[in-house]
């Protein structure tokens, strides 16, 4: 009888320990990247750019869920906080740390990409999200087409506006690749009509910076018949300056994201006339890095769709761009 329990204690152990070498709690560097084990726990580290905007915080939730269906994946978040030489400091550690995949939602195309290189050299898949780098030094790219999404909205203003109008245009970084794309394909849209831009800002994806640049176009400008920001935070920023001015009901705001809780809000209450969407790609970037991680084959660039949202679309979920 007093045997038991000290039978019972080695039986117990040797079980704990057979379970611990079936699954070890994080990845271990030795395992081969790429097609571990099963049972294996991957560590992916997201190196996201800022948590300042409500779109960003959707990216990095959108990440979570999908991650949260997969018990094998453990996913390391760091915020830089709108700081490139933090984001750059934060891929570094995430080198060091050996981690088994990286996605990363670069705050600007230069500074990040020779880090992400130094990723790519130590034989960490890369997958970046939304934002580009210079070059194609990296696993996969995830996001929208930003040039496509700027002509439809250049196209749906210049129809919007019978062709003609003074317009307003609030930029995104320009360091950053939406902001250059989301510009590029806008002109391309208004080409040939007589729509002329006015006032031209970078608002830094930033809202009171668009409020501040949107005060400076109401007081040189006594006619604006639109802004077109390159996001809905820098639409709604506009927006506020317009309201303030009581300039506000003579003025079109065209954004894109298209976040139910943001965009998509601004256009039922009347604020925005136009948002095209933007997906986060978080749910995209999470079963690309699964396939890498199992050792498949993944298309160097995965681009996501998005849709025109109207007053007058609203209702019915908005509209697939062609
Ligand atoms: C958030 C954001 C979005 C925009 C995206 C472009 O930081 O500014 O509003 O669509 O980044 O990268």
């Amino acid at each position: 009888m007093k045997t038991f329990p000290a039978l019972l204690l080695a039986a117990t152990l040797s079980a704990l320990c057979t379970a611990c070498k079936k699954t070890p709690p994080v990845s271990s560097a030795d395992t081969p990247r790429g097609g571990g084990p099963a049972g294996k726990v991957f560590t992916l580290g997201m190196s996201q750019c800022n948590l300042g905007e409500p779109w960003r915080v959707q990216m990095n939730a959108d990440l979570k869920a999908a991650a949260d269906q997969h018990p094998n994946l453990r996913v390391i978040f760091k915020d830089a906080q709108n700081d490139t030489l933090k984001q750059r400091a934060h891929v570094e550690e995430f080198v060091s740390a050996k981690v088994d995949l990286l996605i990363i939602s670069p705050k600007e195309a230069a500074p990040l990409t020779e880090p992400v290189a130094r990723a790519m050299a130590a034989g960490i898949p890369v997958i970046v999200l939304d934002r580009r780098l210079l070059g194609t030094n990296y696993t996969c790219f995830i996001g929208a087409d930003n040039k496509k999404i700027g002509r439809a909205a250049g196209e749906w203003i210049k129809q919007t506006l019978g062709g003609k109008g003074r317009v307003v245009e609030l930029k995104g970084l320009m360091t950053s690749t939406p902001g250059q794309d989301r510009h590029a394909g806008f002109r391309e849209g208004i080409a040939g009509s007589q729509i002329e831009v006015i006032f031209e800002a970078d608002m830094k994806w930033l809202e009171p910076e668009a409020r501040k640049e949107m005060e400076s176009a109401l007081a040189r400008f006594p006619q604006i018949d639109l802004v077109y920001a390159h996001n809905d935070p820098g639409a709604h920023g506009a927006w506020l300056a317009a309201r303030a001015a009581g300039r506000e009901k003579q003025i079109k705001f065209v954004g894109i994201d298209a976040l139910p809780q943001e965009g998509v809000a601004y256009v039922r209450q009347g604020i925005l006339d136009a948002t095209f969407e933007y997906p986060t790609g978080g749910a995209e970037a999470i079963a690309t890095a699964l396939k890498i991680l199992q050792g498949e084959r993944v298309p160097q660039e995965i681009t996501l769709g998005s849709r025109l949202f109207t007053r007058d679309n609203v209702d019915r979920g908005g509209q697939p761009l062609p």
